[in-house]
């Protein structure tokens, strides 16, 4: 194809010049279509949210959990320092979410629910050597008068306490949390913030030269959001604002990813819940989800088919991974290694 493609006009140059010019040429695109092969085979594995591959979530033998849960300003802080942390993570439930929502039952808390994503973010900050904080709101989502002080007492007294006060401080907020934390970061000084689906509230602010660097982590099925996501990145950027944009694409179910991300999940019932599933027309023959795990009526379907019993409990933990594999609207941890990567560089 390259070669009929390719007719030399008739040139000037001595024979031999338009040979080596034409093998130069030849390597060229051989090299191209090579690195072409190679980058692109690698950034399935680097960057999980192309490829179906989900990270090796297993923390057994780098993080013990052993939250503290303390009640401060009429509501719920859940807390765990590990040893030497070099950094601070406050951590925004959604709506509907809550403090215990991030951490496992345990002795320590045992009302906590763990959820899949949520458990995840912590684990893998504890393992990064953040001290990470969670609190609960007061109403169902978060408010911005008077609770922006509250949330920033807590943080900042808790802080003293630990005597955490010269580590940097980062926040991650995911929907209302992220619409949260970007109203927070003009009170409080972090040193980056990670907006999860949410376009944060840069309308209604007027954002200085100093606000912290942002990485946006969002679904871009949500077209609406996608579209402010673009047009703040860009208003951040016209202020100088360090910025930054990770895509999260959905990802086709298997049998045992249930089981896989949900802990103490059997794997027989993942399999089984999966096949029925399939059966329903939930998910297609890839295992993609065909719509959002919210309005699907599984849990309907499941209770009529009186076979397969579900744990009560459980059903927050599946309906999260099915809204996830989905990707239009959830908590996710799936890129916890560029959003380290973000707070990372830009610990100073
Ligand atoms: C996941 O990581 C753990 C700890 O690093 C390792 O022991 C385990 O074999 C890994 N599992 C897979 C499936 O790669
Ligand atoms: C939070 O509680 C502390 C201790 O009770 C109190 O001093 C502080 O004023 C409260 N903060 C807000 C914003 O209500």
């Amino acid at each position: 194809m390259l070669r009929r493609g390719y007719k030399p006009k008739p040139w000037s140059g001595a024979q031999n010049c338009r040979v080596s010019l034409f093998l130069l040429f030849f390597i060229l695109v051989l090299a191209l279509v090579l690195f072409f092969l190679i980058f692109h085979n690698n950034s399935d594995v680097e960057n999980p949210s192309l490829g179906y591959e989900l990270p090796n979530n297993s923390f057994d033998s780098l993080v013990h959990l052993h939250p503290r849960k303390e009640f401060r300003n009429e509501t719920d802080l859940i807390w765990q320092v590990p040893e030497s942390p070099k950094g601070v993570l406050f951590l925004a439930h959604g709506c509907n979410g809550r403090a215990i929502n991030f951490w496992d039952k345990s002795p320590e808390c045992p009302d906590c629910i763990g959820l899949p994503e949520e458990r995840l973010l912590v684990l893998h900050g504890l393992a990064q050597g953040f001290a990470v904080i969670t609190i609960s709101s007061s109403q169902r989502c978060w408010t911005f008068g008077k609770e922006m002080l509250v949330v920033k007492d807590i943080i900042e007294w808790w802080i003293g306490r630990r005597k955490l006060e010269k580590l940097p401080l980062v926040a991650l907020g995911a929907s209302s949390g992220g619409y949260f934390v970007s109203v927070l970061a003009t009170s409080m000084k972090f040193s980056s913030i990670v907006l999860m689906i949410a376009e944060g509230m840069f309308e209604q602010m007027d954002i200085k030269g100093d606000y912290p660097p942002t990485l946006f982590v969002h679904m871009p099925k949500d077209l609406y959001r996608q579209q402010k996501i673009d047009e703040y990145v860009q208003v951040l950027k016209d202020k100088g604002i360090d910025v930054g944009v990770v895509e999260c694409m959905e990802f086709p179910l298997l049998p045992n990813t249930l089981s896989d991300r949900i802990p103490g999940f059997d794997q027989a019932f993942s399999r089984k819940l999966f096949d029925f599933f399939q059966e329903k027309g939930f998910i297609d023959q890839n295992g993609f989800m065909k719509k959002d795990g919210r309005q699907i009526k599984w849990k309907k379907a499941l209770e009529e088919k009186k076979v397969l019993l579900l744990d009560k409990h459980l059903v927050p933990h599946i309906q999260e991974e099915l809204n996830l594999a989905f990707a239009y609207h959830e908590m996710t941890s799936v890129n916890s290694d560029q959003i380290f990567k973000w707070f990372e560089s830009h610990m100073s």
